[in-house]
């Protein structure tokens, strides 16, 4: 690929394996940038020997050499940063190496507390969050009520600040939930150490990025989620609370529209998903199960079993719609094998209706039963395929199905974790 700039996006609910197809992707690339989520990302990546598990720092920073940002759209937790700092740091120094955004919000321990108090008090309507604060520091965000990276920079008005909000957010924690508050002092132990750890690495990120490009370096843009799990398109309100689609990359990098080259949407040869929210392929059967167990299909994050479901293709059209994909990345495909037959969806019925566009009410999607097409599986082992040719000519005949009912090209197979399990189409 030949492009300045590439993003890598999910295309379903997470946990597509961008992290793999970063990894794979990372080699002509020299800088990788996070624009949005925070420490709710869990990234695997097998190098060798070594499985990498990464929640905010972008896989980049595992290839030697690479330039690591993370942009001013995230929300960042210093104390889960910090422990991914440490642990690549035993390899080599991050300093020159990774970037943060003074415009990127921090994740305070408030903000893990509420996303917790929030939860409960949804009882039957659980989001099913990652408990990482996430959802708690974008609302301060946009509420104005957030501390920025670049507020580290002076500690003294930084601990004003935080003195100030912490007003607001005890009488919350007091006074709605019952809880107790936090007190300044709370913050020495818990928070100081760990915020004055990352100053050194906090920057502008977007001048920065401005330079390399003028400098020809590679881009490549890490999404965390995806799209159906987008604040703005995704199964609302059981979403995240940023926008994973390519149009969070301007926002959440500080880069215009026109300089993102390609669009790599990451999909999954099956369907899973994490938490609660409507999913109209779930399989609740034995054959769901198989997948589960074979797929390992265990949250990164939260060690949650996901949820699996057969491929959505209603869904996958309207994100790659949203995210204005070149071409499909399918990972997993290894996964379905030995099924005797594997399905995709083309379109819903909802009571009398045939709907091909991906619903935004709920009560729709509660009553949207998929049609599907079926194909036949097939039993050979495909993980050490390494060209198309190598694939069955069932697992061929599943990619061009996808493809006429996605109507994107196929360009890339994951038949395996390891970055050489790869099949480029
Ligand atoms: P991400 O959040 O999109 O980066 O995905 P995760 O890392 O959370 O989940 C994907 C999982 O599938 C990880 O454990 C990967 O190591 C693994 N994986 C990625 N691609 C493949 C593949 O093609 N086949 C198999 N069997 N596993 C894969
Ligand atoms: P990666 O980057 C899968 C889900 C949570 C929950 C909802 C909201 O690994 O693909 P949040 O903590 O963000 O407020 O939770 O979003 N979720 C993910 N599911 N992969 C992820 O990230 C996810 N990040 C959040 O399970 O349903
Ligand atoms: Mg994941």
């Amino acid at each position: 690929m030949d492009y300045a700039a590439v993003a890598v996006i999910g295309t379903q609910w997470g946990d597509e394996g961008k992290g793999k197809i970063v990894d794979y992707l990372v080699e002509k690339a020299d800088v990788i940038v996070r624009y949005q989520g925070g420490p709710n990302a869990g990234h695997t990546v097998v190098v060798g020997e070594e499985t990498y598990k990464l929640h905010h720092l972008p896989c980049g920073v595992i290839s030697e050499g690479k330039i690591s940002i993370l942009g001013n759209g995230m929300v960042l937790d210093a104390v889960t940063l910090c422990s991914e700092l440490e642990a690549m740091e035993e390899k080599r120094s991050m300093q020159e190496h990774l970037f943060i955004s003074d415009r990127a919000h921090l994740i305070m321990p408030y903000h893990k507390r509420m996303d917790e108090l929030e939860e409960d008090y949804r009882k039957g309507a659980k989001i099913g969050t990652t408990m990482r604060g996430v959802g708690p520091a974008y609302a301060d965000k946009v509420t104005r009520m957030g501390l920025r990276c670049g507020d580290l920079l002076d500690e003294d008005t930084f601990k004003q600040k935080l003195a100030f909000i912490l007003k607001n957010k005890n009488t919350i924690l007091e006074k709605i939930y019952g809880v107790d508050g936090f007190s300044l002092e709370d913050f020495e132990a818990e928070f100081f150490p760990f915020a004055r750890r990352i100053v050194p690495f906090i920057t502008d990120t977007t001048v920065m990025l401005e330079e390399e490009m003028e400098k020809g370096s590679k881009i490549l843009f890490e999404g965390a989620q995806g799209a159906m799990l987008d604040i703005d398109h995704g199964t609302y309100p059981y979403v995240t609370s940023s926008n994973p689609i390519t149009g969070g990359i301007c926002i959440g990098a500080g880069i215009a529209p026109h300089k993102i080259g390609q669009v790599v949407g990451v999909a999954k040869a099956y369907s899973t998903r994490v938490g609660s929210g409507p999913f109209p392929t779930e399989l609740l059967d034995e054959t769901g199960d198989s997948i589960r167990e074979k797929g390992n299909e265990y949250g990164t994050t939260t060690g949650r079993p996901r949820r699996i479901g057969w491929l959505d293709g209603v869904a996958l059209r309207h994100s790659c719609r949203l995210n204005g994909t070149t071409f499909l990345a399918v990972t997993l495909l290894d996964v379905l094998s030995g099924l005797e037959k594997v399905k995709i969806a083309y379109a819903y019925n909802v009571g009398e209706e045939v709907v091909n566009n991906f619903p935004s009410g709920l009560h729709i999607l509660e009553k949207s039963i998929p049609l599907y097409q079926e194909f036949e599986g097939w039993a050979e082992d495909i993980s050490s395929a390494r060209s198309k040719t190598d694939l069955p000519r069932a697992a061929q005949e599943y990619l061009r199905g996808l493809e006429s009912i996605t109507g994107i090209k196929v360009g890339m197979v994951s038949v395996g974790p390891r970055r050489d399990q790869t099949i480029m189409m």
